[in-house]
């Protein structure tokens, strides 16, 4: 059994079906991707998985265990941790302390009392954060502070790592070292789901992806199929490889990104 199970999940915002029998998995090891058109509801796939929304329908489990209806925090505590596509950081705090607070509030008397195993330093450093360890979180670059979130994040030893839209902001450098993070993460067991739209990104990392498009998913599979699907080009271009005389003046760069 994998890992998280997103089993037939539909929210409903009054007429509005953001997420329309949604079934996916995420599973220790690999890293998932989980990739749509905007409002798509990729957005709200996460917060049913992370409890800050609860789905009109369908069922989310995590360990094997029917974790629909706990609090955020339960499963915060068991394992699930998020960054948001809106930044979180505390910007009166640096950068060192809001890892520190993040690992506090995590882990407990261990943690207050300097007798967790998690090294600060260390995960600043191999976030890529370390130069910027005494600034102030709300002086530093957007794409620092994306690494920072993500540093947050780690420090309280996740188990599944839910990744909104992690790449904007970044480089191109700093986003391939965070592609190989992200496969350091997962060979260590951590289950990763990813949202992003950085195409590059996604087919280089993923082992697996499921693209929703209005709150269905409509293809599941490997890089490869997933570039190759009809469905998938259609969602993102308007028309696929198979579309006979499709209007070839879309915006070309989605283009090349999702077919190159
Ligand atoms: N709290 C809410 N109340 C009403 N409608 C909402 C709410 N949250 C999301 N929606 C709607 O649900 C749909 C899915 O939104 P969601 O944010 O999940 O999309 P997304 O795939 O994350 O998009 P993006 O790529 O732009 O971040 C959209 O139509 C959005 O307007
Ligand atoms: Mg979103």
């Amino acid at each position: 059994m994998a890992l998280l199970e997103v089993d037939d999940v539909v929210v409903r915002f009054g007429g509005v079906t953001a997420v329309n029998r949604a079934t996916f998995t995420a599973d220790r090891g690999q890293i998932t991707g989980l990739i749509g058109p905007n409002g798509a509801g990729k957005t709200t796939c996460f917060n049913v998985i992370t409890g800050l929304q609860r789905p009109t329908k369908g069922k989310v489990r995590y360990r094997e265990r029917d974790v629909t209806g706990w609090p955020v925090h339960k499963r915060a505590k068991h394992g699930v941790g998020r960054t948001f596509q809106r930044l979180e950081a505390f910007g009166s705090l640096s950068v060192r302390d809001n890892v520190r607070v993040a690992h506090e509030i995590h882990g407990g008397p261990l943690a207050w009392f300097g007798r967790s195993r998690t090294n600060i330093e260390a995960l600043l450093d191999r976030v890529g954060i370390r130069d910027y360890a005494d600034e102030r979180a709300d002086s530093i670059p957007t794409g620092t502070a994306r690494l920072l979130e993500l540093a947050r994040c780690l420090a309280s030893d996740p188990k599944l790592l839910l990744l909104d839209e992690p790449s904007s902001g970044l480089d191109e450098t700093e986003t391939d070292a965070f592609g190989e993070l992200l496969v350091e993460l997962a060979a260590e067991g951590c289950a990763v789901l990813m949202v992003e739209h950085d195409m590059d990104l996604v087919m280089g990392v993923c082992d697996e992806i499921h693209v929703l498009d209005f709150g269905e998913i409509i293809a599941s599979g490997a890089p490869a199929a997933i570039r190759s699907d009809p469905k998938v080009q259609r969602a993102y271009l308007g028309y696929s490889d198979d579309d006979a005389d499709a209007g070839r003046d879309s915006d070309t760069s989605v283009i090349e990104a999702v077919t190159s």
